[in-house]
């Protein structure tokens, strides 16, 4: 069985990353029932991306067949984020297709993630078309819930957030060939006064690490070479099993694993950020020289308003630390500018922040109110027209930090690994330990492979190499 599904494995010479069906184990595959073929569409972080890959997993072991078009389909999934309100509509216009006598007939129409969490039942009144409704915490029910849609139940919910578990799925459908997301961590326990988070995908559990370790041999096994260990907060996890493993040990244990060549780890928060990460960093090559450290912002009176754990300065000492590494490591972050309060004074304090960090890419958002969070009952959020220019003066700022960096780095070498190539330009596109993006001529055949590259050009985003 489990070879039936390495030929659906598929490599194109056309740029993009192609699907690769990733057997972790040999499957019992199942005949389909009444639902035969399914589509999925993933909104949000690269937690959901991967829950997607792993939501596939228990759909292809059921023998059902993915389509790329959802006229196709006799499952439509959307998997939903809630981060902030735009990427919460999204979702309600895709139903929209699927109004009543609008080619939804006969289908079943399913949202999964941090919507359908938020929305639960609510879901079926909003969206009739929709008859299942199920958040990241009930996805280990998935195969239970599925039989019951088969069954022809018209509404079929999970929604419970009381869980101990972790999604563990025997079959994943891996989008990327050559990096691995691999989840440590579900769900969170902080309580930042903006984020919707910890309603939407639960308390916090981890995984024992023999189980992350056997999951990362049977990846090289298959062929992936960079491991991704993805968690709401990455560093608070903690070994359930007895071996106790600290972040920093399982972060060595990954790195030292045969076959693995690069790790990364996201998303990590400073309240949690040890400097053991950073020695780990420093004794294992295959640890990349990339942290992506959300700072929130850089003024103390909102980070204590947002209840992040941490002022400016402590949040400083931890960069520090990071500076203090044998190799520069690539920082990065998310701000969220318009807080409830967030005076003129406090933005500035967040650019002052910036310039001392110099980050070599920064995620910025305007503040969202979202539902149940702390924050949304406090009011006081700046009018939308000054959030979009604050935006848009932080945005230009970090522009030209990255510009200056970047060029900065004109003759240097890297190493990349390929992730694409794109027939029109001639080029291949591949990415740094310190996750740049560098395009160099190339032919498809450079896919997956490790490069050693001579940086000629810089722009703020990308930079332009020759083959070393
Ligand atoms: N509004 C705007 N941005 C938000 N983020 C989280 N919640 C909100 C919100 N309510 C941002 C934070 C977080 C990133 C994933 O999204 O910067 O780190």
């Amino acid at each position: 069985m489990g070879n039936e599904l390495v030929q659906l494995t598929v490599l194109e010479s056309a740029g993009t990353l192609a699907p690769a069906i990733a057997p972790q184990r040999a499957t019992p595959v199942s005949v389909p029932g009444r639902l035969r073929t399914f589509y999925i569409e993933t909104f949000g972080c690269q937690m959901n991306v991967h829950d997607s890959e792993k939501v596939q997993g228990v759909l292809l072991a059921r023998g059902m067949t993915p389509v790329d078009d959802h006229a196709q389909a006799d499952l439509i999934l959307y998997n939903t984020c809630s981060i902030r309100e735009k990427a919460a509509q999204k979702v309600f216009s895709r139903l929209g297709a699927f109004r009543k006598g609008n080619g939804g007939a006969g289908k079943v129409i399913g949202v999964l993630g941090c919507v359908a969490q938020q929305e639960g039942e609510r879901f079926f009144e909003r969206a009739p078309q929709v008859s299942f409704v199920c958040g990241s915490a009930s996805y280990s029910m998935l195969p239970e819930l599925l039989d019951r849609l088969e069954a022809g139940d018209r509404r079929v919910t999970g929604l419970s957030l009381d869980t101990e578990e972790c999604f563990e799925t025997e079959l994943t459908r891996r989008d990327n060939p050559f990096r691995a997301y691999l989840t440590i961590i579900e769900g969170c326990d902080q309580r930042c006064a903006f984020c919707v988070v910890p309603m939407t995908r639960g308390p916090q559990r981890s995984r024992p690490s023999e189980r992350i370790l056997d999951e990362v041999r049977r990846l090289v096994d298959e062929g992936y070479t960079e491991i991704q260990l993805l968690g709401q907060i990455v560093n608070a996890w903690e070994d359930p099993s007895p071996a106790r493993r600290s972040f920093a040990e399982l972060l060595a244990c990954v790195a030292e694993t045969p076959g693995v060549r690069r790790v990364r780890f996201t998303t990590s928060h400073p309240r949690f950020f040890t400097p053991d990460i950073v020695q780990a960093i420093d004794s294992h090559p295959a640890l990349c020289d990339q942290v992506h450290l959300p700072v929130q912002s850089g003024s103390t009176p909102v980070l204590e308003r947002m209840l992040r754990g941490y002022s400016r300065e402590e949040y400083l000492e931890r960069i520090d630390c990071i500076r203090q590494a044998r190799r520069t490591i690539s920082l990065s972050t998310d701000i969220i500018v318009g807080f409830c309060g967030e005076t003129r004074q406090d933005f500035e304090q967040t650019l002052s922040l910036m310039q001392e960090v110099e980050y070599d890419q920064v995620f910025s958002f305007k503040y969202s109110p979202r539902p149940n969070t702390l924050a949304a009952t406090q009011g006081d959020a700046l009018a939308e027209d000054e959030k979009g220019l604050r935006l848009a003066e932080l945005q230009e700022l970090q522009r030209q930090i990255q510009l200056r960096r970047n060029q900065a780095l004109l003759g240097e070498t890297f190493e990349v690994l390929v992730e694409a190539h794109q027939p029109r330009l001639g080029q291949a596109v591949g990415r740094s330990t310190t996750n740049r993006v560098i395009n160099f001529p190339g032919s498809p055949s450079d896919v997956g492979r490790y490069l050693t590259v001579r940086v000629t050009g810089a722009g703020p985003n990308s930079l332009v190499a020759v083959r070393a």
